[in-house]
């Protein structure tokens, strides 16, 4: 979605850094083979999601939601190189896809895929991480923020998508509507959790930085 009038928008993504030529090819494949293509982040996203990840040059990241991986090889730009990125996903059938393209990039042996329900995997991951990007189901936000806070690292930050839910969050809720009200409530959490601090960035569809005190 379009929080700034779309000529302004092209200018936005016309100057700044392009999608390299992996990713350019990741998303063609993604929009020929895989339901649903839309979910990814896309170029200028991933673009932000790359230079986040390089300013905070992180050991350890997680990733809740790979997809087709888009995400996934964004934040790996960042990694240091023992570093190591843990990413899940309860679908299956994109596993062997997230895998080519992983092994395709320089990452590839850096990035662990998990497959499966991640508030069941996170429990078993034996890390504690310098950048999460929370990218999943919007039900289960609040979950994966209880489940991480205290496996981040002082002045970690947890990156979570589409916190503007479309614009609905400002819209009167109908109470029928169980993920406006889970993103609404994840929302409020973040700005009143004393052990974060946090801004909300008005980019696709809304991109909350919160970073661990
Ligand atoms: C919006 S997509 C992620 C997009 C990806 N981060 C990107 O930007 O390219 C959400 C993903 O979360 C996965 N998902 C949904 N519920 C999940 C859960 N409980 N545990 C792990 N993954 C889940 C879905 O299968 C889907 O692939």
């Amino acid at each position: 979605m379009h929080f700034i009038p779309e000529k302004l928008d092209d200018y936005v993504v016309a100057h700044s850094e392009n999608e390299p030529e992996l990713l350019q090819q990741l998303t063609r494949d993604t929009f020929r083979k895989i339901l649903q293509p839309r979910m990814s982040s896309g170029p200028y996203q991933g673009r932000v999601l790359s230079m986040i990840s390089k300013l905070i040059n992180p050991k350890y990241i997680l990733e809740i939601g790979t997809f087709t991986g888009y995400s996934t090889l964004c934040l790996a730009e960042g990694l240091q190189p023992s570093g190591t990125l843990d990413t899940i996903d309860t679908n299956e059938e994109l596993f062997d896809f997230q895998r080519e393209f992983f092994d395709k990039s320089e990452y590839g042996s850096q990035i662990n895929q998990h497959l499966g329900n991640a508030l069941e995997i996170i429990p078993q991951l034996n890390k504690t991480f310098d950048l999460v990007f929370i990218d999943a189901d919007k039900d289960n936000y609040v979950n994966y923020f209880n489940l991480i806070i205290d496996r981040m690292n002082p002045g970690g930050i947890i990156l979570s998508d589409n916190v503007l839910w479309s614009g609905k969050v400002i819209e009167v809720l109908n109470p029928k509507d169980k993920m406006t009200k889970a993103v609404l409530e994840y929302n409020t959490l973040l700005k009143e959790d004393k052990r974060v601090e946090t801004v909300v960035l008005p980019i696709r569809d809304g991109l909350t930085i919160s970073r661990k005190l």
